[in-house]
């Protein structure tokens, strides 16, 4: 009878506008093969030490994902280290500095002052909790502007926070705490598309070290830190 009723309600509902809530949806920014080189990478650059930092994770698909895959590793795919896994983002979406630059020096009209603005700090430690993620330390913050240094040495870095200056302003910072031998990711690496401020940057930072740009799956930027 429980069973049934069970049964007409979700029937019910599937009638409703909740019904986009009921099934499944893929809902990841990016593809199943950028998805499983993130995992590569991160997991042979977590081997020698040092933490994971993911800067602009948004709801926390990517989050979420990247940390089953560790936790994969260390149960089944010989990764013995303990990994420190941080989160960082304004989780108010873009700082309406960073837009403007866009829209006024960048001729990118179309940047929304107001993307990602529905997130907050609870909600996504909440969204850890229910897919059972511990090892993540959540930061609420500029990428611009953090103090890199309180995460110690990190190993792998993923940064999408798409604009132009925060990403500018990041990838020194982050490059500095990077650990020889450990690897940035830069998103939206991309040409001409509304969201190549993250490339120009990339592109500018690699000119300033003088390294050669490295972009793989068609908008990821690889930044390494040499082992000397
Ligand atoms: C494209 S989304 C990130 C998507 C996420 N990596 C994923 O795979 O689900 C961009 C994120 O960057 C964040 N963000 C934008 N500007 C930022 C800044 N200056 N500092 C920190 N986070 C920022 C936004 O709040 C948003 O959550």
């Amino acid at each position: 009878m429980k069973r049934a009723l069970k049964l007409w309600l979700k029937r019910l509902q599937f009638h409703t506008p909740l019904r986009r809530r009921m099934v499944h949806r893929y809902d990841y920014f990016f593809w199943p093969a950028e998805l499983a080189f993130l995992c590569e990478a991160m997991e042979q650059s977590v081997k020698d030490g040092g933490a994971v930092l993911e800067v602009g994770c948004a709801q926390g698909a990517t989050t979420v994902f990247l940390n089953n895959h560790l936790t994969w590793a260390q149960r089944y795919h010989g990764l013995r280290q303990e990994v420190d896994y941080a989160c960082l983002d304004t989780f108010s979406g873009f700082l309406p500095e960073h837009a403007s630059y866009e829209q006024k020096h960048r001729g990118k009209a179309s940047v929304a002052y107001d993307a990602y603005q529905f997130n907050s700090p609870e909600w996504f430690k909440y969204m850890l909790a229910i897919n059972d993620v511990t090892r993540v330390q959540v930061h609420q913050g500029d990428a611009a502007r953090f103090d890199y240094g309180r995460l110690g040495p990190i190993a792998f870095c993923l940064l999408d926070v798409d604009l132009y200056l925060p990403t500018l302003a990041a990838l020194p910072r982050i490059y500095e705490q990077l650990r020889p031998g450990g690897l940035i990711v830069v998103d939206d690496c991309a040409p001409d598309q509304i969201y190549d401020g993250a490339r120009q940057a990339y592109v500018e930072f690699c000119a300033k070290l003088g390294r050669e740009t490295d972009i793989q799956h068609r908008k990821f930027g690889l930044l390494g830190k040499p082992v000397v």
